[in-house]
C-alpha cells in the first residue's frame, strides 16, 4: 500500500515538519539543552526519558526503547497504519496526497517530443553529410541500413549548428533547453549541447524520441553524453533498444541485457535484435519491471572485468524481490577484455549464441558467487555460505521458487530440512537486526559509518572518492552505498528523510535503532570520524583485493588487467607506506 505514494512527497512531508511541533501537539515537551523531553507516552513512568532531535527529526525513549520518525510517532499514538500517518500529517499541514498513478506523476510536456524528432531528423541529415562520421561508423563494422534502423545521426562540430536550424525564436530556444538539447549558460546565451557526436537517438515504447546519447568519435571526455534529465527522459527507466526490438518482434521471447549502445547496435548488426542497454547506470526497479514486462526471459551480459563481476552482483541483489513470478533470470560472463559488441564482430553471432547458452540462472550465479567466499569443503565454510544466502533468500517473494533455493542451499551446506525450511521461512518473521561481524571488525566499521551519516547526513561531501565501496559485498556496505547515494543527491536531507525513504527496506528497524543511539560527537568531529572509518575500509578493500591478486599470481592466472591492477595496489601500497596486514 504504502508503494502508491511517490517517495519524493515522503521526502517532501517530512522536509516540511517539524518533530517537535508535532509531537509537541500531542503531548507537553520541555527543552532540555539540545533537545525536548517528556514523560513517555508509550510506557508508564515518572521522570521523563523520552527525547525529541530537532536535528535528527527523530524521538527516542531511553526507557521502553520506543523510536521513530514523525510518521512513526503519529502511527504509534493516533495508532494508525502508514498511509493513514502520511494523510493525517499532510492534512495537517494543508498538502494534498498524491498517488503514483495520480497527479502527482511528472507533467510530460507533448511540445516536446516533435522536437526531439526533428532534432533526430537533422542529425540524420547531418551524418549523410560528414564523411568522417561515415568513415568511423563503417570501421566499427555499421552497415548503413544498421544506422538507419537504430535513426543514428552524426552532431556536427560546432556550438550552434542546431540552434541555427531548430532555435528560430526565443520561444523554440527555450524549448530547445526543455529538451536538453541546447544548455543555457546564462539569460540569452545558450548554445548546443551535443558537438561532434555520433547520435542514438533513445526511444520511449512507442517510438517517440525522448533523449539522446552523443559518442565521441575520436578521443575525449565524456565518451558517451546523454540527454539531461527533462520532463520526457528519465535516464533510470529507459532501456536503449527495446522499442527496436519490439519493432523486430512483437513476441520477445528473451532479451539480452547490454551495456552499452555499441552493443545493441553491434549485435544487430549481427542478426541479434533482443539486445537492449540501460543508459549508464545499474539497472533499477524500473528496468527489471519493463523487462519483464517486455519477455519471460532475461538474460543479464556482462564484462568479464571486475567492474562486470561487480555490477553483476549487484544486478542480482537488486533482482531479488522480483524473482519467482515465472519469468526467468540468467547471467552471462563474457571473456575478460570483450564486451558484446568486439565479440560478436570478431567471433561472428554463433560464438555469442554459444555463450549465450552457457548463461548461469539466477540460482546458479547466486550460489557459485557465495561458495566462492567461503571453503565448502570445511564445516565452518558452509555454515557461513548458509548464512550469507540467508539475507538474499528473504529477498526472494515467498513460494516455490524460495523453498526450491532454500533446500538447495541447506543441501549443499549438508544441514537437514530444518534448516531448509528455517531458510525459506525467514522472510515472514519479524526482521532482526543484523548480526556483528565478528571477524575483522569490518562489520563495525561499517556499522560505524552508517551511524554516523545517519545521524549527520552532511558528512557524506566529505566521503571524497567512494568507487572501491562498490565492489564490497555485505548487507552493510549496500546500505552505506545506499544511504551515501541518498545524501549525495539531497544536501539537505535529515536523518528522518533517509529514514522514511527506507522504511520498506528490510534493515529499516536495524536503521531506525542506529539512528536512536545517542550522539556523543558534533558534526565537525563526525566529519572526521567518517573520513577515518571509509580510509580504514578503503585500505582493507585494497588489502583484500591484493591478497585475491597475489594468490591468484601465485597460480599463474593474472589477467592483463589484473596484472595492471596489481602494479598499481603494490605501488599505491608503497607510496602510502602503510604496512597491510589484510
Ligand atoms: P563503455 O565505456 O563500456 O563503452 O560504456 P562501450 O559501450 O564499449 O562503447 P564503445 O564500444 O567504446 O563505443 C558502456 C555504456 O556506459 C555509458 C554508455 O551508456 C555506454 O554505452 N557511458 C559510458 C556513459 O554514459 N558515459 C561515458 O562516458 C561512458
Ligand atoms: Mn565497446
Amino acid at each position: 500500500m504504502a508503494g502508491r505514494i511517490p517517495k519524493q512527497f515522503i521526502d517532501e512531508l517530512i522536509g516540511r515538519t517539524d518533530i517537535v511541533d508535532l509531537i509537541g501537539t500531542r503531548i507537553q515537551l520541555k527543552k532540555a539543552g539540545r533537545e525536548y523531553k517528556a514523560c513517555c507516552p508509550f510506557h508508564d513512568e515518572k521522570t521523563p526519558s523520552f527525547t525529541v532531535s530537532q536535528a535528527k527529526q527523530f524521538y527516542h525513549c531511553f526507557g521502553c526503547n520506543a523510536h521513530g520518525t514523525a510518521l512513526g510517532f503519529i502511527m504509534e499514538y493516533d495508532r494508525l497504519e502508514f498511509v493513514e500517518a502520511v494523510e493525517t500529517l499532510a492534512a495537517s499541514m494543508g498538502m494534498e496526497v498524491p498517488h503514483e498513478s495520480g497527479p502527482s506523476a511528472p507533467r510530460r510536456d507533448p511540445d516536446l517530443y516533435p522536437l526531439l524528432a526533428d532534432a533526430e531528423n537533422f542529425f540524420r541529415q547531418q551524418l549523410k553529410t560528414n564523411d568522417r562520421a561515415v568513415a568511423y561508423l563503417k570501421k566499427r563494422g555499421l552497415s548503413g541500413e544498421t544506422a538507419a534502423r537504430f535513426g543514428i545521426g552524426y552532431a556536427a562540430d560546432s556550438w550552434d549548428e542546431l540552434l541555427k536550424e531548430l532555435g528560430t525564436d526565443g520561444k523554440a530556444r527555450e524549448r530547445l533547453v526543455l529538451a536538453g538539447l541546447v544548455i543555457e549558460k546564462e539569460q540569452n546565451k545558450v548554445y548546443d549541447r551535443f558537438r561532434d557526436r555520433i547520435m542514438f537517438p533513445i526511444r520511449d515504447s512507442r517510438g517517440r524520441c525522448i533523449g539522446f546519447g552523443g559518442r565521441v568519435l575520436d578521443k575525449g571526455e565524456p565518451k558517451y553524453l546523454n540527454s539531461p534529465e527533462t520532463s520526457l527522459f528519465h535516464k533510470g527507466s529507459e532501456l536503449y533498444g527495446l522499442y527496436e526490438a519490439r519493432q523486430e518482434n512483437r513476441d520477445l521471447a528473451r532479451l539480452i541485457v547490454v551495456e552499452g549502445y555499441m552493443d545493441v547496435v553491434g549485435l544487430a548488426q549481427h542478426g541479434i535484435c533482443n539486445a537492449v542497454a540501460t543508459l549508464g547506470t545499474a539497472t533499477t526497479n524500473a528496468h527489471l519491471r519493463r523487462l519483464f514486462q517486455a519477455s519471460e526471459e532475461v538474460v543479464f551480459c556482462f564484462d568479464g572485468d571486475r567492474a562486470g563481476r561487480a555490477a553483476a552482483w549487484r544486478a542480482l541483489e537488486n533482482a531479488l524481490p522480483q524473482t519467482g513470478g515465472g519469468h526467468q533470470l540468467r547471467f552471462l560472463f563474457l571473456p575478460d577484455g570483450q564486451d558484446p559488441d568486439s565479440l560478436v564482430r570478431e567471433s561472428g553471432a554463433e560464438t555469442f549464441a554459444s555463450y549465450m547458452a552457457q548463461a548461469e540462472t539466477l540460482s546458479e550465479y547466486l550460489i557459485r558467487h557465495l561458495g566462492e567466499q567461503v571453503d565448502m569443503s570445511k564445516l565452518d565454510g558452509k555454515a557461513r555460505f548458509a548464512e550469507l544466502a540467508r539475507p538474499l533468500l528473504r529477498q526472494i517473494p515467498a513460494g516455490a521458487f524460495r523453498e526450491l533455493l532454500a533446500n538447495e542451499v541447506a543441501e549443499l551446506a549438508g544441514a537437514g530440512d530444518r534448516l531448509a525450511r528455517q531458510l525459506a521461512e525467514d522472510g515472514d518473521r519479524p526482521k532482526r537486526v543484523p548480526q556483528r561481524s565478528r571477524s575483522s571488525g569490518r562489520g563495525d566499521l561499517v556499522r560505524q559509518a552508517v551511524t554516523t551519516l545517519l545521524r549527520y547526513p552532511a558528512v557524506a561531501a566529505h566521503a571524497g572518492d567512494t568507487g572501491w565501496l562498490l565492489e564490497m559485498d555485505g548487507e552493510g556496505c549496500r546500505i552505506l552505498r545506499m544511504l551515501l547515494e541518498d545524501a549525495l543527491q539531497n544536501p539537505d536531507i535529515t536523518t528522518a528523510m533517509l529514514l522514511e525513504r527506507h522504511r520498506d527496506d528490510d534493515q529499516s528497524a536495524a536503521l531506525m535503532k542506529l539512528a536512536a543511539a545517542e550522539s556523543l560527537v558534533d558534526e565537525e568531529e563526525a566529519i572526521a570520524e567518517f573520513r577515518d572509518t571509509l580510509s580504514i575500509l578503503s585500505r582493507q578493500s585494497a588489502a583484500n583485493r591484493l591478497d585475491t591478486l597475489l594468490d591468484t599470481a601465485r597460480k599463474n592466472e593474472l589477467s592483463a588487467d589484473e596484472k595492471a591492477e596489481l602494479k598499481d595496489l603494490l605501488a599505491s601500497r608503497q607510496s602510502a607506506g602503510v604496512a597491510v596486514d589484510g
